[in-house]
């Protein structure tokens, strides 16, 4: 059964979904805003659209009739979604979630006020004015950040009253310039972060992947490791909220749920309806399938017999430094070198400052000591220059 499947987003998730929908002999349509994307290149056919840009997006619809419709970004206009539903277009995992993940104040009322989940104390603020009086209700220190954007663009913790103006500058100019809004949240003091991949089933029942801890800087992640420390009691918590959120939004499919854990429990923070940076740990072999594997038969409608944690793994970015075009690697033998590891280059055409451009892995036995293998994963991303 080939299935065409049209990717919206052709980032390095979308390459390695490409792969394993390949690998099971899928057609896939890669599409960018760009020529050259990661995911074109292991495609079959690719198209360079504004994914923003609703007729365009119908365009190409038209013009492929996929059977399915893959989003690899928040960055497209969604909206459009409900339609491709009606017409009979699988949309993953529904064009519901899609909708309102990539907007914080849907996502946030169903989790909270629906759902009822434990999330930060939040509320809205349209200007200046209602910041000042959203920080009152919120408390000190709070975080800033736009209804719509991710990689914690537009974000910024207010730390005194004296913060807000500039909170409001950056929340209302570098988000996606069509909303006006800003969600304002008490800052949970954490101890630790946990992404936990859920996957949603067309033919079985929702299932779990083993928690995966991360360290984010400048709004993306730096380094990610599976598994993550948790007490039983807060992940069956985090696993239950998880089953609630998935469940209001439909559809089939991986979902990054992200969680923070602090002294007083479980925080719901929010979640993609797609693979997970962080999750691109799950390529060290920590489990039976990686996250794209899991996404791939989830979307496919194909069975998950069940997801079985294999061994310890760790992941740490290798970064752009500037910016430039066609860039080069250096280091790679050296990196490869080191016993238990690997790397992935994602193959992006340009760079810019702070870009992602590969991931270093490296795994060992599940009882090896954590904290020890997040230090050897970016041991190897060091050793690696993007030039
Ligand atoms: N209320 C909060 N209290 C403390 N830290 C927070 C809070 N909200 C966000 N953060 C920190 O900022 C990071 C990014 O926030 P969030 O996940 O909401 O934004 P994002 O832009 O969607 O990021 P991404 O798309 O990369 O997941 C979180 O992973 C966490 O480390
Ligand atoms: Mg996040």
């Amino acid at each position: 059964m080939q299935k065409k499947i049209l990717l919206l987003g052709s980032g390095e998730l979308g390459k390695e979904f490409v792969i394993a929908v390949k690998r099971l002999g899928q057609y896939v349509i890669a599409v960018d805003s760009y020529a050259g994307a990661p995911a074109m290149q292991v495609a079959d056919e690719n198209e360079v659209i504004d994914m923003l840009n609703g007729s365009e997006l119908d365009r190409i619809v038209a013009a492929h009739s996929p059977d399915i419709i893959v989003p690899e970004v928040e960055a497209i206009r969604t909206e459009r979604f409900y339609d491709y539903e009606q017409q009979g277009i699988q949309v993953v995992p529904s064009a519901k979630a899609a909708n309102f993940t990539m907007n914080r104040k849907a996502i946030r009322d169903l989790a909270a006020k629906q759902l009822g989940l434990r999330t930060a104390k939040y509320t809205y603020a349209s200007n200046l004015d209602e910041l000042k009086d959203a920080v009152k209700y919120t408390g000190l220190p709070c975080v800033v950040k736009p209804l719509m954007s991710s990689s914690g663009k537009g974000q910024s913790v207010v730390w005194t009253v004296e913060d807000i103006p500039v909170a409001w500058e950056i929340a209302s100019t570098k988000g996606r310039a069509d909303y006006g809004e800003v969600i304002v949240e008490a800052f949970v003091h954490f101890h630790s972060e946990i992404t936990l991949l859920t996957v949603t089933q067309m033919h079985g029942p929702t299932i779990f992947c083993p928690p995966i801890g991360h360290r984010q800087e400048r709004g993306d992640y730096q380094e990610s490791w599976q598994p993550a420390r948790i007490e039983p009691a807060q992940l069956e918590e985090a696993k239950q909220m998880a089953q609630q959120v998935t469940a209001a939004l439909t559809g089939a499919g991986i979902w990054g749920v992200e969680f923070f854990l602090a002294e007083d429990g479980v925080y719901f923070s929010e979640l993609s309806p797609r693979p997970h940076d962080t999750g691109m740990v799950t390529l060290a072999g920590t489990q039976n399938f990686s996250e794209f594997e899991l996404h791939a038969r989830a979307v496919l409608g194909l069975p998950i017999p069940e997801i079985i944690l294999e061994r310890a793994g760790a992941s740490a970015v290798i970064l752009a430094k500037q910016d430039g075009k066609n860039p080069t690697y250096s280091g790679i033998a050296e990196a490869l070198a080191q016993p238990r590891s690997d790397i992935r280059i994602f193959g992006k055409p340009t760079t810019r400052p702070y870009r992602r451009m590969a991931v270093a892995l490296a795994f060992d036995r599940i009882d090896c000591n954590i904290t020890d293998l997040v230090e050897r994963a970016k041991q190897i991303a060091g050793r690696v220059q993007v030039k």
